[in-house]
């Protein structure tokens, strides 16, 4: 699910303190187990569904390349129908090296803990012989990195408006992974691929396969192996192996740039210099002059301004590299929620003309 590179096998490195204390593995969960569950902050029970591999089949049609709708490290991703009709996407684990089952154990006891509105629901796996597979809400937009990233295919670009409100909605789902889940959860895999839209564009956050349990008591990190991707990684976190609740904050940080920009975190067809994301960026955020330069050519300069110098505010603040003073995720909320209100209310400047407000069947049309 996930592609950092210094990096050994995922397998040993994910965590083992949750499983234990869950002291069982994903595959000794059978339909209609009840587990405990966080949800906005009290516990209550839901358990993922245990399909058979045969039942996944049917749903995909044999898995049929024409219902393929993406792949990532840990392997394929299919659209289905359930014989109760209900649409999901299907996530089958790749069988070679089995380097993803860790994640896989992971993915189920955290998303059988977690339930929010921003986070990805979990329906159901299947552990039948070699086979595991995860069984998803299913996302009709696909991921934010589809659509910021990918316009060859006929896609409109996002706008000002629908980016603000991604941007809040995936601030809210990291809030809950850090103030209401107890321990907190530290998310460590947060990227434009892992945030998945709805029909409205209301984001949910996916791939919790990485995601470990964070410190408690006197601790201050978590120490692990170094994994999550290349171009999001807090250098601290990178360098040292320290994980803490602002390693989030940073990736939340350059999520806010990919965004604003419309670049990729890392991007290897662009010259030397502008191929990182935020080496690229630093400049701009000390010259308010040059602002205006950061903004996504395909905005076409339909953004209040001085939204933008506040959305970069924030951006440049998560970004810090010392983690200490990256803020919390819980303000980070507050001040994106402040800016998305006055994105809606504000006049949109255009080419140097102040516009009327756009009107609320306008927002997803730019
Ligand atoms: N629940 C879902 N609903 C709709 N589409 C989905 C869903 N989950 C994944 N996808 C699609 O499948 C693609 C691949 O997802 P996946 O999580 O396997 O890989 P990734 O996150 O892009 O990369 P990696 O796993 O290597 O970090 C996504 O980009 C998205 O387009
Ligand atoms: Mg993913």
């Amino acid at each position: 699910m996930s592609c950092f590179s210094c990096i050994c096998s995922r397998r040993k490195d994910v965590s083992r303190i949750q499983i234990d204390k869950a002291s069982r593995s994903a595959s000794s969960v059978t339909e209609g187990d009840r587990k405990k569950e966080y949800s906005n902050g009290k516990r209550s029970t839901r358990a993922a569904a245990s399909f058979g591999f045969r039942e996944l089949a049917e749903a995909t049609k044999g898995f049929k390349e024409v219902n393929l709708i993406g792949e990532g490290g840990f392997g394929r991703v299919y659209k289905g129908r359930l014989s109760n009709g209900e649409i999901v996407a299907i996530k089958q684990l790749s069988l070679d090296g089995h380097q993803g089952f860790q994640e896989f154990v992971t993915e189920v006891l955290m998303l059988s803990l977690l339930h929010h509105s921003n986070l990805v629901k979990l329906i159901g796996y299947c552990t039948d012989g070699d086979q595991r597979l995860l069984v998803y809400e299913y996302m009709p937009m696909g991921s934010l990195e589809d659509h910021l990233f990918d316009n060859n295919q006929g896609k409109e670009p996002l706008s000002w408006n629908v980016r603000m409100k991604i941007a809040v909605g995936a601030a809210r789902g990291l809030e809950y992974l850090h103030c209401k889940a107890d321990p907190p959860v530290i998310y460590r895999d947060l990227k434009s691929a892992n945030i998945l839209l709805d029909n409205e564009f209301s984001p949910k956050l996916s791939d919790f396969g990485l995601a470990k349990l964070g410190p408690v008591g006197d601790k201050t990190h978590v120490s692990t192996r170094v994994m999550g991707t290349y171009g999001y990684c807090a250098p601290e976190y990178a360098m040292s192996g320290k994980l803490t609740l602002k390693s989030d904050i940073y990736s939340f940080g350059v999520v806010l740039l990919e965004l604003i920009t419309g670049r990729r975190a890392i991007d290897g067809s662009r010259r030397p210099g502008e191929q990182n994301l935020v080496s690229w960026s630093r400049p701009f955020f000390s010259d308010r002059r040059k602002i205006t330069l950061m903004a996504d050519p395909l905005l076409h300069g339909n953004f209040p301004v001085r939204c933008l110098h506040q959305a970069i505010a924030i951006t440049a603040m998560c970004l810090q590299e010392q983690p200490k003073v990256r803020p919390l995720v819980g303000d980070i909320v507050v001040a994106l929620e402040y800016l998305a209100s006055q994105s809606n209310t504000h006049d949109v400047h255009r080419h140097g003309v102040r516009n009327p407000p756009l009107q609320p069947s306008e927002i997803d049309r730019n």
